[in-house]
């Protein structure tokens, strides 16, 4: 059920990631909401970067997608969307304790500040979420985000990473 995306499938991937987004409507700052939320050229760019995208098949087609990425001494976890039809049904959850089995460091994960579902759905999973000086910090060493994207965004880290830390920030 789990599997990573296949290179045919970048379309694909992108209708999920722009159809899950749907849930950012009215909740994220406009000014931060493009349409569509994730262009071809963005998408593009993430994936030479080195963004690995693993999906969630069911019933003969992807539902969901969610993204790994090494950067450094940390792994990151990037554009985690489900589509909205299948929300809350546990894939997100399975993608990421899969996508943690994979990771090679300590996970950091940014999201929306206004994004509370997201943030509930990590701290479930026993992430926690930073400081907003960790914040300030981690984000421009580890991410390439735009800056009003950074300002209004929020990072958890996985225990790991917070063991490793303690001393920061
Ligand atoms: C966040 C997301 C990836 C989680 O995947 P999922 O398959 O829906 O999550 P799971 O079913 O594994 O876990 C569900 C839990 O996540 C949280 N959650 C997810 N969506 C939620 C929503 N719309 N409202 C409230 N809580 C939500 C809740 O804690 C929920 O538990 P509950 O259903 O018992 O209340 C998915 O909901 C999604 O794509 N959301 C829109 C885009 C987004 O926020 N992406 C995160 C970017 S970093």
């Amino acid at each position: 059920m789990i599997r990573p995306c296949a290179a045919h499938e970048f379309e694909t991937i992108r209708t999920i990631i722009n159809d899950g987004a749907r849930a950012y409507r009215g909740i994220v700052p406009a000014d931060c909401l493009k349409d569509p939320y994730m262009a071809k050229s963005e998408l593009e760019g993430e994936l030479n970067d080195g963004v690995l995208f693993w999906g969630y098949e069911g019933s003969g087609e992807l539902v969901g997608v969610m993204g790994i990425q090494e950067a450094n001494d940390v792994t990151l976890i990037r554009h985690a969307y489900i589509r909205m039809s299948a929300q809350r049904r546990g894939i997100g959850g399975t993608l990421l304790s899969h996508l943690r089995g994979l990771a090679k460091n300590p996970l950091l994960i940014g999201t929306w500040a206004s994004a509370k579902w997201a943030i509930e759905f990590y701290e479930k999973h026993g992430f926690e979420l930073l400081s907003l000086p960790q914040k300030d910090y981690l984000l421009p060493k580890y991410w390439k985000i735009p800056q009003r994207q950074a300002e209004t965004s929020v990072v958890l880290a996985s225990p790991e990473w917070l063991r490793t830390n303690s001393c920061c920030g």
